[in-house]
């Protein structure tokens, strides 16, 4: 996890650090630091060390434990004119959150400064190594680790001393480092997690992504694995880390605007991404669902088009929510009016360390939001060496996974703030729903009338989710009532299931109450113990469904034990109204796409529990938006 910044240029650094961290705060918010050189001397004290006997100012860093506002009150008493400086928000591998383990790290002797994202594998024995030539530590990171390895190398040319550590270092990094001795170079090199250069005139920076740089420049680089770069003011220079050839990079333009990435009139970026997934779904649809019974994707090309004709099995490969948009994906491919190809969802952490019996003739589809997730990545790697033909439903462009798969079917969502995903994950469902629709008439099982009726509804879909976000009265009674239970338990079936397990996936991550997701079926399995009249069950009972009848039989169960139901009804349902505390009503829709509707008001129903609970909702407690650490 973490997030990672630098900035060259003529402008004064720390406030455009300070703004791209803040920008970063998702990746991990335990603490944050800056470090920058300053062009005059500068008198306040600071955390920095005097290096020796150099005519080069030495470094100033601020680190505060805690949120970036933290750091930014203590800088904004006042912080050295600087135009080049390094700036990281954490989350914590190595070492408590504190001030101490914050980064910037320095080397022994105050050359050289550096923030990481990643994990330094070997650092134990690199610590030993260094201790034994003299070096002392003051924190407990693997971070500090590398500061001095780097700095053992360094001669006065830090691009050579970044590649020789690099030799020595095991595991994955993002690294961007500054040298005393040369204000006038940033050094930045990867291994598996993101950094991407920003260009602006006469300035450049760098990142772990491109929200931190929407403010200044909408023209980047992406950086692949064992790519260092070099920036000045008025330079980029690309190498990989074993030679010194300059590589050619391609410019990409970034299409997210700033206002994109930001809250937009709402309490909260989650309230204002669960409100964004009407135009979410419009948009996936004015893209894919072309024509009255046409479904096209770009990035799919011929000969990708006829392994998929004939692949045996779809893998789905994710984390966290995106599993569960895998599950509903399983739903689909199988399903007999869609595509009819066998499934199977898997999570990544548990895929990658698993011997799957994966043929040649098998796709795996990695669905993640950040394209960054290292699990999603690592199962990535490890399917493609095997030789099935890989996909990425991705969110993030550029990132990591969506440049690495055999193709990337994007989804659309816009940049995705609040730790919790809600837009995301909704364009997941809508774009597998599409992707096993696609196959169905490429394999020729759906005709053009069954895909016409299919796009049809489909198209319903964005104003179905409008209704639902019209009327919450009853989400706000049922929250309102029930937000200090800390036990809740979830139930659906078929398409349903997944989302009995991300509704309750939702309440836990953003009010940590308890909460667990059944398969309804499974209540006579154990979960009855717990139903009795201080019990509230949310259950997931949508009318167009295989297992209605036996939803129902489930709800009048839990009511003969007086449990306090809460429904997800489709409109006018009365006989589940009979039975239900609370009830949260969705219009009807097919089956297939019931769960786009089903985790509205799941969204919601979570979102004012946290409220209620005064929980800090876009950025709960130990949790980070996106995973790059297994
Ligand atoms: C984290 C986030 C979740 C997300 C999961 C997978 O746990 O908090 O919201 O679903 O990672 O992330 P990805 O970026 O791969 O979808």
């Amino acid at each position: 996890m973490c997030g990672i910044i630098g900035y060259i240029g003529k402008r004064k650094a720390i406030p455009i650090l300070i703004q791209g961290l803040e920008r970063l705060e998702y990746r991990g918010y335990d603490s944050a630091g800056v470090a920058c050189l300053p062009i005059a001397k500068f008198d306040r004290s600071t955390d920095g060390q005097e290096g020796s006997g150099s005519i080069h100012p030495r470094f100033c860093v601020y680190k505060e434990r805690g949120k970036i506002a933290q750091l930014k009150s203590r800088i904004n008493h006042g912080f050295p004119d600087a135009h080049i400086g390094i700036g990281h928000t954490r989350w914590a591998t190595h070492g408590a959150p504190s001030k101490v383990n914050a980064h910037p790290h320095l080397g022994p002797r105050g050359q050289i400064a550096l923030v990481h994202n990643g994990i330094v594998e070997n650092y134990d024995e690199l610590k030993s190594e260094l201790k034994r030539k003299g070096s002392r530590f003051k924190s407990e990171t693997d971070t500090e680790v590398a500061a001095h390895l780097i700095e053992s190398y360094y001669h006065g040319d830090l691009a050579q001393a970044m590649r020789l550590a690099a030799k020595r270092i095991k595991g994955f990094f993002a690294f961007v480092a500054i040298a005393r001795s040369e204000p006038g170079r940033i050094c930045a090199l990867k291994r598996s997690n993101p950094l991407v250069v920003g260009i602006g005139r006469g300035e450049h920076f760098i990142a772990s992504d491109v929200s931190a740089l929407l403010s200044y420049t909408k023209n980047v680089i992406y950086l692949e694995d064992n790519e260092l770069v070099e920036l000045k003011s008025d330079s980029i220079r690309v190498t990989r880390i074993g030679s010194r050839k300059r590589l050619k990079k391609k410019v990409s333009r970034v299409d997210w605007s700033v206002e994109e990435a930001q809250k937009g009139g709402f309490r909260h970026f989650m309230l204002k991404e669960i409100y964004e997934q009407p135009r979410v779904l419009e948009e996936i649809l004015e893209k894919r669902a072309v024509g009255k019974n046409t479904i096209e994707f770009d990035t799919i090309s011929a000969k990708i088009q006829s392994r998929l004709k004939h692949t045996d099995k779809i893998y789905m490969v994710s984390c966290g929510t995106a599993y569960h948009a895998g599950l509903v994906g399983d739903y689909l491919f199988e399903d007999e009016q869609l595509a009819r190809i066998p499934a199977e969802a898997h999570v990544s952490s548990e895929f990658r360390y698993s011997a799957p019996l994966i043929g040649r003739n098998d796709a795996a589809i990695f669905i993640t939001q950040s394209g960054e997730t290292a699990d999603t990545l690592a199962a990535l790697r490890q399917a493609k060496k095997r030789g099935v033909l890989t996909i990425g439903i991705v969110n993030v462009v550029g990132s990591t996974i969506a440049r690495e798969a055999d193709a990337v079917i994007y989804t659309h969502a816009g940049p995705e703030i609040g730790v919790a995903s809600t837009k995301a994950y909704l364009a997941q469902l809508m774009t597998l729903s599409l992707l096993s629709a696609y196959l169905g008439v490429l394999r020729g099982r759906l005709s053009k009338s069954q895909l016409e009726k299919f796009v049809r509804e489909a198209k319903q879909l964005p104003r179905k989710v409008s209704e639902i976000l019209q009327n919450q009265s009853a989400i706000d009674q049922a929250a309102r009532a029930l937000y200090r239970k800390g036990h809740f338990l979830y139930l659906g079936r078929g398409y349903n299931f997944p989302n009995a397990l991300e509704g309750a996936l939702k309440l836990k991550e953003i009010t940590y109450a308890h909460a667990h997701g059944y398969a309804a079926g499974e209540m006579k399995h154990g979960p009855i113990a717990l139903i009795d009249s201080e019990q509230p069950v949310v259950c997931l009972a949508p009318r167009k469904s295989r297992t209605y009848d036996k939803m129902l039989s489930n709800i009048e169960e839990i009511h003969a034990r007086q449990g306090i139901i809460i429904s997800i009804a489709t409109e006018n349902d009365q006989m589940i109204k009979r039975r239900s505390r609370f009830i949260f009503w969705i219009p009807n829709t097919l089956e297939q796409f019931s769960p786009i509707l089903t985790a509205v008001p799941l969204q919601l129903f979570a979102y004012k529990v946290a409220v209620l609970n005064c929980r800090d909702v876009d950025q709960p407690r130990n949790l980070a938006k996106s995973v790059t650490v297994e």
